[in-house]
């Protein structure tokens, strides 16, 4: 924590004209100075600097302030990563209260990961540049491509030579511990996990390198196209889009962000001056990534292919997008081309001519495209309007609401009362939902509740979300082989010829299983599947003797107050099945109950997990190895349901600990310091729950009594 007296010193040297003119480029008038305001789109000045009172002002806009709120603003970063900033622009050295060793610890490693990217990096963009192999390979693939060299250095472009160790050699000869290196991706067992590619370097909001992904030049089958940084520390893929760093000032300025999929589709866009754009690197959208896009705009443009597949990713960004009242729209390219492709093929003028003339309301375009596919008849007409309710159901004003039910209905050729009624009832069934959450949190409270430790002050620098569990070391089991996999998207990480982690202990090794496919795309889906599968495969059986108490009751009550965080709104529904089956009948159901379910999708995914044995992602099985092999082979079902909660409470704690911190600074920077304490309470309360989940001390959860 910032001492108070470094804050003040700060304050008091910081020159807004300096700090301003570090991104406006100002002109003298008079006493003040003028410039292009950063924070809105114009082309004359009416953005204005006074030395005199060390303000800024815009009369075009209405934003003002002083030097720190200018960067709180701007850069949209925190008041202390603020104060930090402007400490090393004026070369003052801050005077900080002493972190507890704990914090330290925790504080440093995490400063030592990007330093290590930060390396990384750098001795890829080497290799593209200086070396042969580089040159030849790399260099000229990217330049083929139409790329140009201040844009690759933009982004961070680099090669990774088709070696298996010069990587990791070199990294560790410079100094880097082989820990953290493993910990990062960047190498396992003193090789190379990226080899043979172009490399990408995916950065965090601030700059920093947090990810890097390689892509194949060879058309090679077998080999993924593109390669992942795992989920680290540093990086949580579903809080990070590519190219928000570079794009988010424009974002903000043209109030409109283009989501394309591709890394190159981003860079080529931007090399062309449409730089408002960032991409979901090929998975769906998640509510982190919205929450992301809506610190700098609501509006949101989908750019995607014109075949089915890019459609389809685009569909189901959409209602996540709707969650967060966003205005969507978007643009179809013409069948068989990608942002990049279309852009090289017709030029700057004709491609952003395109986007403005083919942009369309989401809600029209997916009305259309649902009428195109249905047919004409009745059937299908309803069920296109249930499907669009359902999406209208989730738009909170009701004046665009109100807009879209007389579009649609005249679209579809039905009354709109007709319309209204479906919706009616899709906001009803929400309600329903919203009011059994209630319930839920009236029972959670009743819950004995874990004393909270001391909040951290409003301004404990934000990103550090104070003393952690110590962090997960990966076990050597679990790691797909040698051969990079693809760690691109949580679930589709799986390599078949990978040994299978020993997570079952003296069980045979797991066969594994592909989700359905549209279940692939969010988040947590795979693991929120392994527990409906544990549910329905081992609910019944015992977990403790002492209690009396049976795996399904163990895995109810400890995923209770994570409902809320499904991605997969039907995994969430088999849970809260089970939930009512046991508080109606007092005991939980079994496989039989499952297999004969009403809902099909329910019966399939019984007959699954009767026939064949699970696992968790392997991204998680690596990220938390050590705490996977508990040998207990006569009590192999407990040992499985605890590993696992162990894991899925600490990814689902985490993922709200991150969620409350983005609202926490958004607070900060909007200087709602009242507002702040419920969420400052929340955040220690999650620390301390997640604290629980994994280490020494780890909390046993049993059932309470009356569940
Ligand atoms: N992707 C991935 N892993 C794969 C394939 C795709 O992570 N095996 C992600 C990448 O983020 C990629 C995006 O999905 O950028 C879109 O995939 P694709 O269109 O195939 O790649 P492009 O980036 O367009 O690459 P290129 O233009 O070089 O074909
Ligand atoms: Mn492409």
């Amino acid at each position: 924590m910032i001492l108070e007296e470094s804050v003040r010193e700060v304050i008091d040297t910081a020159r807004i004209e300096d700090v301003v003119g570090d991104f406006v480029s100002l002109k003298r008038r008079g006493q003040n100075l003028t410039g292009l305001c950063p924070f809105h789109n114009e082309n004359t000045p009416s953005f204005n600097v006074n030395p005199a009172r060390n303000i800024y002002k815009c009369f075009g806009c209405g934003v003002g302030g002083d030097p720190v709120k200018f960067l709180i603003e701007l850069e949209q970063i925190s008041f202390p990563d603020a104060i930090k900033w402007l400490a090393r622009r004026y070369n003052i050295k801050l005077k900080e209260k002493e972190l507890t060793d704990e914090q330290q610890v925790v504080f440093k490693e995490k400063e030592s990961l990007y330093l290590v990217n930060e390396f990384a990096r750098q001795w890829y963009e080497q290799q593209l540049y200086e070396t042969d192999e580089g040159k030849s390979v790399g260099l000229s693939y990217f330049k083929g491509r139409g790329f140009r060299e201040e844009v690759m250095r933009k982004f961070g472009l680099g090669y990774a030579p088709n070696s298996r160790d010069a990587f990791t050699r070199k990294a560790l000869a410079t100094g880097y511990k082989k820990d953290q290196l493993q910990k990062l991706g960047l190498s396992r067992n003193g090789r190379d996990f990226f080899y043979d590619r172009v490399m990408f370097t995916i950065h965090n909001l601030t700059g920093k390198p947090i990810a890097f992904a390689g892509r194949i030049l060879k058309k090679d089958a077998k080999a993924p196209k593109y390669v992942n940084s795992p989920e680290t520390e540093i990086y949580h893929k579903s809080n990070v889009l590519y190219g928000m760093f570079q794009a988010k000032q424009s974002i903000r300025k043209l109030d409109n962000v283009y989501l394309v999929e591709g890394y190159t589709d981003v860079i080529s866009l931007a090399q062309h001056g449409v730089e408002n754009v960032v991409a979901s690197s090929g998975t769906s959208l998640t509510p982190g990534q919205v929450s992301l896009i809506k610190r700098f705009t609501d509006n949101v443009t989908l750019l995607y292919d014109g075949d089915k597949a890019g459609i389809k990713a685009a569909l189901r960004g959409v209602d996540i997008l709707l969650d967060q009242d966003m205005t969507v729209r978007c643009v179809r390219l013409p069948e068989g081309e990608d942002p990049d492709s279309y852009l090289q093929s017709v030029g700057t003028t004709a491609f952003v001519d395109y986007l403005t003339k083919q942009r369309q309301d989401f809600m029209i375009f997916k009305a259309k495209l649902l009428l195109d596919e249905s047919g004409n008849d009745l059937g299908g007409k309803t069920a296109v309007i249930q499907n669009l309710a359902e999406s209208l159901a989730r738009i909170n004003q009701p004046l665009k609401r109100a807009e879209y039910i007389k579009q649609l209905a005249e679209l579809i050729g039905v009354q709109e009362n007709l319309l209204v009624g479906q919706i009616n009832k899709a906001v009803g069934s929400r309600q329903k939902q919203l009011q059994q959450d209630a319930q839920r949190n009236e029972w959670k409270a009743r819950r004995e509740r874990p004393q909270p430790p001391p909040a951290p002050g409003p301004d404990s620098g934000g990103a550090d979300p104070g003393p952690q569990a110590p962090p997960a070391t990966h076990g050597d089991e679990g790691w797909p082989g040698a051969e990079p996999g693809w760690y691109g998207d949580e679930q589709a990480g799986m390599d078949p010829g990978a040994p299978p982690p020993d997570f079952f202990p003296g069980a045979p090794p797991p066969p594994v299983e592909e989700p359905l496919e549209e279940e692939l795309a969010i988040g947590h889906t795979y693991q929120e599947r392994y527990l409906a599968i544990l549910l329905m495969r081992d609910g019944a059986k015992l977990y403790d003797e002492a209690t009396n108490s049976t795996i399904a009751q163990f895995l109810l009550v400890n995923v209770q107050d994570v409902l809320d965080d499904f991605d997969s709104p039907f995994y969430r529904l088999v849970v809260e099945d089970a939930r009512n089956y046991f508080q109606e009948k007092g005991k939980p159901a079994d496989l039989d109950y499952y297999l004969a379910h009403a809902d099909q999708k329910v019966r399939k995914l019984a007959v699954d997990s009767s026939i064949s044995r699970y696992t968790m992602s392997p991204n998680w099985v690596s990220k938390y190895g050590k705490y996977l092999s508990q040998k207990l082979p006569e009590e192999n079902q407990r040992a499985a349901a605890d590993s696992f909660i162990r894991i899925f409470r600490q990814e689902k704690l985490q993922r709200k600990i991150d969620q409350n911190m983005r609202k926490i600074r958004e607070l900060q920077s909007a200087g709602q310091h009242e507002e702040l304490i419920p969420y400052l309470k929340l955040q220690s309360e999650l620390i301390k729950l997640k604290n629980q989940t994994l280490g020494e001390n780890m909390q046993k959860f049993t059932p309470p009594k009356y569940y």
